[in-house]
């Protein structure tokens, strides 16, 4: 593995290795995140063109605790706002010995296009690329369903909201499948669920009550609006009346369900105050994980393993 750009196409035992790796990086309560020398010398470069709260930061923290020196460019004030090509901003970037790219950006293929085009030494991290993928965020939440649930052969997992805009579901989705889970339900409007969807293997349900019951995890997704120019949007409410995760709907999960959110969650349109912070959630530990699980993708993508 040299650059991480999708979970499609990755075999399970990759992805075994990867969790595996992660939890070397956790201490024994799985809330502390151990420093290790794995990439001491290298550069990590954060190119986030589109905003980030939690993988821009855990994505830093993560090459901190590899001992790695990191970069993080203000692309807002960088000379991309002056015409400065993609390619062009990443050939100068690597003039200053960059080790390894994490990249953001709206439009689904940049990664790839900057993969195909930087020095072969050089490794690069899809940090979520327009609808198309989001790697880490597939794979922290395997992370967090393999430390909660144990086993994925067993499992009903409902992802629940835009998917047809998310990149999250789509990593999930693959991940998933890959991993054994035998029951993946995608639940939302029509407008908002792709029917194609059925093609993977997911079943598709436009109704929230038949699409939760009985689930051991529940991922919520948020509606993402920023990708959805022109489309005829429902109001917050009435998303929430049907879609909303309320500990009345959540009553009719697995009574042993965990809630999943990528973030950021927006209150009172796709979930319920009192589930985001209630017993069932895991959003926060979600989070958490992300360190580790970073920093597992940037040391095997390196060669540097513990
Ligand atoms: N989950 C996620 O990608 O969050 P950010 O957009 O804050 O990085």
């Amino acid at each position: 593995l040299i650059h991480l750009l999708s979970i499609e196409g990755l075999p399970r035992a990759v992805l075994h290795h990867i969790l595996d790796t992660a939890s070397t990086f956790l201490a024994v309560n799985e809330r502390e995140v151990k420093k290790v020398p794995l990439l001491r010398g290298k550069s990590v470069f954060n190119l986030f063109f589109e905003n980030s709260t939690r993988t821009r930061t855990t994505f830093e923290i993560a090459a901190k605790r590899l001992s790695a020196d990191v970069l993080n460019l203000d692309i807002a004030k960088s000379s991309a706002s002056k015409g400065e090509s993609l390619l062009d901003t990443i050939a100068n970037l690597s003039a200053m010995h960059a080790d390894m790219f994490v990249v953001r950006h709206s439009e689904s293929g940049a990664p790839y296009l900057i993969a195909q085009h930087c020095a072969p030494h050089v490794h690069v991290v899809n940090a979520g690329d327009g609808r198309h993928a989001h790697p880490t965020q597939g794979l922290l939440d395997m992370y967090t369903i393999r430390h909660y649930k144990k086993d994925f052969t067993k499992l009903r997992v409902a992802i629940v909201g835009d998917i047809v805009h998310s990149r999250v579901a789509r990593s999930d989705i693959h991940a998933l499948t890959t991993l054994g889970v035998p029951e993946i339900r995608a639940v939302g409007p029509k407008t908002l669920v792709p029917g194609d969807l059925r093609e993977m293997g997911v079943r598709v349900c436009h109704d929230m009550a038949e699409g939760i019951r009985d689930a051991d995890v529940i991922i919520m997704l948020r509606l993402q609006n920023e990708r959805m120019a022109g489309a005829m949007l429902p109001s917050a409410g009435e998303y929430f009346k049907s879609y909303g995760l309320t500990e009345a709907k959540l009553a009719l999960a697995a009574p042993d369900c965990i809630v999943m959110h990528p973030g950021p969650i927006n209150r009172g349109v796709e979930i319920d105050s009192s589930v985001a912070d209630g017993r069932h959630s895991v959003i926060l530990p979600q989070v958490t994980f992300g360190i580790a699980v970073r920093m597992a993708v940037m040391s095997i993508i390196a060669g540097n393993e513990a």
